[in-house]
């Protein structure tokens, strides 16, 4: 499979559970922008079978290499980021849930996820699109999403983009991520608005901003309920002092941009 097919369905996925990102890029289009993504994001549990480096693997067969390393520590989670050789290309992040830091409940709730998994499932060429290889019931999503967003979300919607970034370096009738913003909101779409509806700023190279995640019904074993699904983001990088533009994630930004999954009723 090659990266723009790969591309083409990671975003089609992403837009049946996230419409409001084609309706942001077609109001986009509309204004004459050619729309990049900056990064492709995925989350996945720590296990050994399902882990970062398994979701990595079919990325760096792709041509991507392994860049930078990040520590979420109140998420607990842990994260790498991935170059493509087209720098048009989104990059990639993946981070993983350090599952062992749970409480036992939770840390048994997961197991038993994990075990309905085939073996192997995270060698097929489709891993990181492949949807929720287990049943759930809504009261273990409850339960997880209490102690983790991340370990809820993942137990609902398992293995697929948690998240695409435009690049709005690329844009060209926004000259700031505030009037992009601007935008979006006049246009109706509520913005995350944790630490600021702006995360990071020229000082750390790397400014952010994303919409809440919408609420969709997802099945569980005892009916289909609503729940909140996934946002799209936004980035504008400014260039290190050797002028070329910052390619890396910051930790204190992004650890606000997790929750524009979080549940906000
Ligand atoms: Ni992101």
């Amino acid at each position: 499979m090659s990266i723009e097919r790969l591309l083409e369905d990671l975003w089609k996925d992403y837009e049946q559970i996230t419409p409001q990102a084609t309706q942001i890029q077609a109001l986009l289009k509309a204004r004459g922008e050619r729309v990049l993504n900056d990064h492709v994001a995925f989350r996945t549990y720590n296990h050994p079978s399902l882990s970062l480096e398994k979701m990595a693997r079919g990325f760096l067969e792709l041509g991507y290499q392994k860049k930078g390393d990040y520590a979420f520590k109140e998420k607990k989670l842990r994260a790498q980021h991935f170059e493509p050789q087209n720098p048009e290309l989104p990059k990639v992040f993946i981070s993983e849930l350090l599952c062992e830091q749970l409480s036992t409940a939770a840390q048994k709730m997961i197991a038993e996820l994990v075990e309905q998994v085939p073996t192997g499932y995270a060698e097929r060429p489709n891993f990181c699109v492949s949807g929720r290889p287990w049943r759930v019931r809504y009261e273990t999503y409850l339960k997880l999403v209490q102690e983790s967003e991340y370990a809820g979300w993942m137990s609902a919607f398992g293995f697929r983009v948690n998240h695409f970034t435009v690049n709005v370096n690329a844009l060209k009738s926004f000259p700031s991520l505030a009037d992009l913003n601007a935008f979006l909101k006049t246009s109706g779409f509520a913005l995350n608005s944790s630490g600021g509806e702006i995360k990071g700023g020229p000082e750390v190279y790397l400014e952010q901003s994303s919409t809440l995640a919408p609420k969709v019904r997802v099945s569980f074993e005892e009916g289909v309920e609503e729940i909140p699904s996934c946002y799209y983001e936004f980035a504008k990088r400014y260039p290190l002092p050797n002028g070329e533009l910052y390619q890396g994630f910051v930790e204190k930004s992004a650890d606000k941009i997790f929750e524009s999954t979080n549940r906000y009723s």
